[in-house]
This record gives structure tokens, C-alpha cells and sequence, in this order.
């Protein structure tokens, strides 16, 4: 065959590639070590524990949003949960799962308790039993440097969407404890928020972590045109920018999403401060 057909063969099949990936993009934020809390060592039977944990939760990442498991007996039991946004498919759920597995023992080798967040997935492991309690960490933000020019219009309608998305997601409903939220806070302008707790989480712990999300939120990024806050046990996040979720349920009609993020050097950062109870 033909050299240039070859090539215009492979191309168009990565161009089929592509195409076909498209539905199932995920968006890779960062991982957080908490070395502070332990370390194992090379083929430790705490790490095999780990590799069978990470094997289990994989299995299930193509039927379930949320999953949790242990592997192995106390002193080296490893105790491990994944979650996907609510609004994600499936399939994004499912390879973004995937990712986390590998990221997160690329991203922290040897640290017995990690986190790996992404837009649209986290995962988690420690050497503690980490199910049905609310922790901070491990945890991180992103927000953007850009701010909103008249932060005083947005003040008010981000606190009211804010405490709206926070009710709607306290509750333990068939979707979890997961709510988007879209306001206008000029004419043409709006502000789009999610929140969303683990289900092992009880009404009153979901909420305490999406109020403490939220506090962090409009104190030290309250000018910001988006921020998000992930917490291990809860996420709180609005953009002026885009529409950045799905809708899910049947809503009034929204403004047409713009398709674009706008550009603004979000940068994220590890959260390492201790829960303050
Ligand atoms: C976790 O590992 C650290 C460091 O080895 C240890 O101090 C801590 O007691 C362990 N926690 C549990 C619950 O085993
Ligand atoms: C784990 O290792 C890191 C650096 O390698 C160290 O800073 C940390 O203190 C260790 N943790 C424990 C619990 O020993
Ligand atoms: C995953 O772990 C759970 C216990 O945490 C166990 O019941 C289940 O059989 C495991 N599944 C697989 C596929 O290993
Ligand atoms: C955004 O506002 C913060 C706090 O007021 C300020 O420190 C920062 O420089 C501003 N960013 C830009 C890009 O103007
Ligand atoms: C939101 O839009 C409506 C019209 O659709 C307008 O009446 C209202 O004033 C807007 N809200 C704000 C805060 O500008
Ligand atoms: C998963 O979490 C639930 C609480 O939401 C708990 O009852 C269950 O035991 C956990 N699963 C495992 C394998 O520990
Ligand atoms: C934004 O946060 C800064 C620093 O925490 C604070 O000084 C300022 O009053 C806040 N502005 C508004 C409008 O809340
Ligand atoms: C968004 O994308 C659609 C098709 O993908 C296009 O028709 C539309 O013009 C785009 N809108 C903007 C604001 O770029
Ligand atoms: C992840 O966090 C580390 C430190 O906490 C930081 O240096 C790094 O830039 C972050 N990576 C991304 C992609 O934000």
C-alpha cells in the first residue's frame, strides 16, 4: 500500500479514536500524600493490601458511581473509596477511575493515606477506616487568579445559590447528596454551583462539610470568577464562566453554556491543615 495511504489510514483512524473519546474526558487535578500519617515499605503486606484494594475498587468502576472496600486485617488492612460526580456518565466515571488507580500510587508512592481529585472523580485509600465519617483531608482547591470586576452584584446571589445548592445536597436523595444550582446575577450573567457529599455520610455531617467548604470559599477566594473547594468527604464548587456540570433532572430552561473555559491560571493547591473539629 501506498505510504501517504497508510498515513491517511492512521490518521483517520486516530481522528475515529478521538471522536469516540470525546465523551469520555476527564480532567486530572492532583494527588495529596499524607506522609505525615504513615508510611509502608516496598513489597510490605500493607502494599500488597493496597494493590488488591486498588484491583477491587476497579472492578466495580464501570456500574458504580460510588464504591468502598478493605483489603487484608488490622495492622495492615487498607480501607479505599472512589466517587464520581453526579453528573458524570458512566463511562467518564469509569476512566477516570481507572486513571486514579494509577495516578495515585504514581503521585504518593509509599505513603500509606492518599487522595487523587479530579473534575470529575476522587479516590481515596488510608490505613484508618475512612467510611462514614467526614474528613477534610486529604483535600485541595482550585480557583482562578482572574477576578469578578463587580464582585458586589455576585456577593449576594453566590451566597443565596450557595445555601441553596448546599440544602439541596444535604439531604440523602436517590442521587446521593449531589445538587447543581444556576443563578442570574446580572441580566446575562451566571453563576453555576455544585455540591456533593459522599453517601456514607449522614444529612447533618454533609452538610457541616459543605459549610465549612463554603466558608473557606467566600472568605479567602471570594473574588475569584471560580473556585472550587474538595474536601474527602464533600466538594463545593461555582463558576461565572461555564456551565462545567450536566443537567441532569428536568429544570426551567438555562442560558445556553458557553463552551469554553475561559482562561484564568487556576492553580490548585494541597490542602494540609488538620481538621479542625
Ligand atoms: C497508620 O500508620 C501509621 C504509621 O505507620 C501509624 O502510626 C498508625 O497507627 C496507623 N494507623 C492505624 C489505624 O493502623
Ligand atoms: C513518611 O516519610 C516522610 C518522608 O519520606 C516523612 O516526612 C514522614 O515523617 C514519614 N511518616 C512517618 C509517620 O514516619
Ligand atoms: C471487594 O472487597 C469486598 C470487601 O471489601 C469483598 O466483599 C468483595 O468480594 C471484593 N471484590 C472483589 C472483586 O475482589
Ligand atoms: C484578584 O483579587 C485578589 C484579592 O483582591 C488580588 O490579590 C489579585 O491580585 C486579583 N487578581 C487579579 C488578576 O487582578
Ligand atoms: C435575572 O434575570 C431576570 C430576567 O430574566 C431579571 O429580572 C433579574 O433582575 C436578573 N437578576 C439580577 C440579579 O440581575
Ligand atoms: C462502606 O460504607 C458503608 C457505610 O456507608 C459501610 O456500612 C460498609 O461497611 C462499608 N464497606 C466496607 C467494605 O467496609
Ligand atoms: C473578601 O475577602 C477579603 C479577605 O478575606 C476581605 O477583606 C473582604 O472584605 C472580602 N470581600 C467581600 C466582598 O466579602
Ligand atoms: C458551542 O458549540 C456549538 C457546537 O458544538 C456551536 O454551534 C456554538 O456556536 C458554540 N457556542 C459558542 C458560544 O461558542
Ligand atoms: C499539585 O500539588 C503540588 C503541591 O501540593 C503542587 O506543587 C503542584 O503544582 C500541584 N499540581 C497541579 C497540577 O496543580
Amino acid at each position: 500500500m501506498d505510504k501517504n495511504l497508510v498515513t491517511l489510514a492512521s490518521s483517520l483512524l486516530i481522528c475515529i479514536f478521538h471522536l469516540y473519546r470525546v465523551d469520555a474526558v476527564f480532567n486530572y487535578l492532583n494527588v495529596t500524600c499524607l506522609p505525615e500519617y504513615g508510611n509502608y515499605t516496598e513489597g510490605s503486606i500493607y502494599q500488597q493490601n493496597l494493590d488488591s484494594l486498588l484491583l477491587n475498587l476497579s472492578s466495580h468502576r464501570s456500574t458504580r458511581a460510588y464504591h468502598n472496600s478493605t483489603a487484608g486485617d488490622v495492622p495492615n488492612k487498607v480501607y479505599g473509596l472512589y466517587q464520581c460526580r453526579g453528573d458524570v456518565t458512566q463511562e467518564v466515571c469509569s476512566e477516570c477511575i481507572q486513571d486514579a488507580t494509577q495516578k495515585i500510587v504514581q503521585g504518593c508512592p509509599l505513603v500509606a493515606e492518599a487522595g487523587a481529585w479530579y473534575d470529575e472523580c476522587m479516590l481515596r485509600y488510608a490505613n484508618h477506616s475512612i467510611f462514614s465519617t467526614f474528613e477534610k483531608l486529604p483535600g485541595g482547591y482550585t480557583w482562578s487568579k482572574r477576578n469578578v470586576s463587580d464582585y458586589h452584584k455576585l456577593a449576594p446571589v453566590l451566597a443565596s445559590t450557595l445555601r441553596s445548592v448546599i440544602n439541596g445536597a444535604a439531604p440523602i436523595s436517590s442521587r446521593g447528596h449531589f445538587a447543581t444550582k444556576a443563578n442570574n446575577w446580572t441580566l446575562f450573567n451566571y453563576v453555576y454551583c455544585l455540591a456533593q457529599c459522599t453517601p456514607d455520610l449522614t444529612e447533618f455531617d454533609c452538610r457541616d462539610c459543605l459549610t465549612r467548604a463554603r466558608s473557606i470559599m467566600v472568605n479567602d477566594f471570594n473574588t475569584s470568577i471560580r473556585v472550587a473547594i474538595f474536601y474527602a468527604s464533600c466538594q463545593l464548587r461555582y463558576d461565572t464562566t461555564r456551565k462545567f456540570y450536566r443537567e441532569i433532572i428536568a429544570t426551567p430552561p438555562a442560558p445556553s453554556p458557553s463552551n469554553t473555559t475561559v482562561p484564568g491560571n487556576d492553580v490548585l493547591i494541597n490542602d494540609k491543615r488538620k481538621i479542625v473539629p
